[in-house]
């Protein structure tokens, strides 16, 4: 059965389908865009196409798909570079639509690229990660990393529908799935006790029978945030309190090397390292520390680092991340597990070394 969430955008609303086989749901779009005298494209990537080439083949018949290689390289200059001249080539114009099929790298490359084309054409995501699930197909944020930082060039650009098909997940491999399970707990300490409490009682699996209501749930949060918030303007709180644990993450990421940690990896260490500066800045104690820790545990993801990162490049890193002002970052801490708040005040460069440190960083390599 096919269950509808919207996301509540005035002129850019959309609606977030959930259900298993969606892709009749898909088809029937696409075929509608096409009687329409519209032109449909795919952007999907090897392992997809590898995994669900028949799926694919069912959703769009005889549309133009451009696979690209899998994995956080391809969110790159070149990759965009590509994404548009297929766009050109296939000769989309304005009414063109693409499909983004794939994780958050496919959705935040196709997005951007659907954005920049011609200034911009519609776009549609079909996740296929649980990463993708959650977060990055909903809200409208796309983007590609640029050598100096992850995700400096991007655009606000809504889809106009978002397909979400759990049943896509039996292929992810199982680090993968931790990876998305990084945001799914990121949700629980910014917004929902009772979802963090659920993680805690019993580990979510992909066969666990909750595992689509948990998704729902996530994009339902996302989606409130979303819409009080959609250019993450708001001087306080607001859509900054996603980035829980990311000024950390895309740190660590961007250090370390795009690729060397799953992007959900480098969120655990990032989530495990924003309780740690919460409890320095006395907000929780050092047992909701412990808590946010073993959940991040029990669902196979890290919380310090593989291997030793310089504190110095660290923090480098940090003070090019977007959510800076005037040279301070500005950081998300927990209130309370479920309760977020964004905070620069307070927190000195020194902390957020300390809390680099606990995570496995060095003075020196
Ligand atoms: P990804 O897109 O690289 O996908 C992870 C891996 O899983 C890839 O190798 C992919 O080929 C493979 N894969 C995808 N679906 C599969 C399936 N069903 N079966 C088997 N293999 C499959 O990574 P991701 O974790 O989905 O996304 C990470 C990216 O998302 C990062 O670049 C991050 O910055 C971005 N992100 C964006 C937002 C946003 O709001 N736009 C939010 C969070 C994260
Ligand atoms: N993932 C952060 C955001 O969508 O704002």
């Amino acid at each position: 059965m096919v269950k509808a969430l919207t996301v509540n955008l005035n002129e850019r609303s959309y609606p977030i389908l959930f259900g298993s086989g969606l892709g009749s749901e898909v088809r029937a779009n696409v075929d509608a865009l096409i009687a329409a005298g519209r032109r449909v494209v795919v952007l999907t990537d090897r392992n997809v196409a590898g995994q669900h080439g028949r799926a694919l083949q069912a959703m769009f018949a005889a549309a133009p798909v451009l696979v690209l290689q899998a994995g956080e390289e391809t969110k790159s200059l070149a990759d965009f570079g590509r994404v548009l001249d297929f766009l050109a080539a296939q000769h989309l114009d304005r009414t063109g639509a693409l499909f983004a099929v794939g994780g958050g790298v496919i959705g935040d490359l196709g997005g951007f690229a659907a954005a920049s084309y011609l200034r911009g054409i519609e776009f549609y995501q079909v996740p296929t990660t649980l990463l993708a699930m959650v977060d990055s197909s909903v809200g409208g944020k796309t983007g590609i990393n640029l050598a100096a930082g992850k995700n400096l060039a991007g655009a606000f650009h809504q889809p106009r529908g978002v397909y979400i098909d759990t049943g896509l997940l039996a292929t992810l491999p199982a680090r993968e799935f931790a990876a998305g399970m990084a945001e799914v707990i990121k949700y629980g300490l910014l917004g929902d006790a009772e979802l963090f409490a659920q993680l805690e009682r019993a580990p979510l699996t992909v066969a666990s029978p909750g595992l689509a209501a948990v998704v729902r749930r996530c994009c339902e949060l996302k989606a409130r945030i979303v819409e009080a918030d959609e250019r993450e303007l708001a001087k306080e709180g607001g859509r900054a309190l996603l980035n829980l644990g990311h000024t950390f993450a895309h740190a660590i990421e961007q250090s370390a090397g795009y690729g060397t940690y799953l992007h959900g990896e480098a969120v655990a260490v990032g989530l495990s390292a924003a309780g740690r500066l919460s409890q320095e800045i006395g907000f929780i104690s050092a047992r909701e520390t412990a808590r946010i820790d073993a959940v991040l545990t029990a669902h196979a993801l890290p919380i310090r680092l593989r291997a030793p990162l310089a504190v110095s490049a660290l923090m480098t890193a940090v003070a090019r991340d977007k959510k800076v002002r005037a040279g301070l970052p500005r950081f998300v801490v927990l209130q309370k597990i479920g309760a977020a708040v964004t905070r620069q005040d307070g927190i000195t460069p020194a902390m957020v070394e300390a809390c680099f440190r606990a995570a496995g960083a060095v003075d020196s390599l």
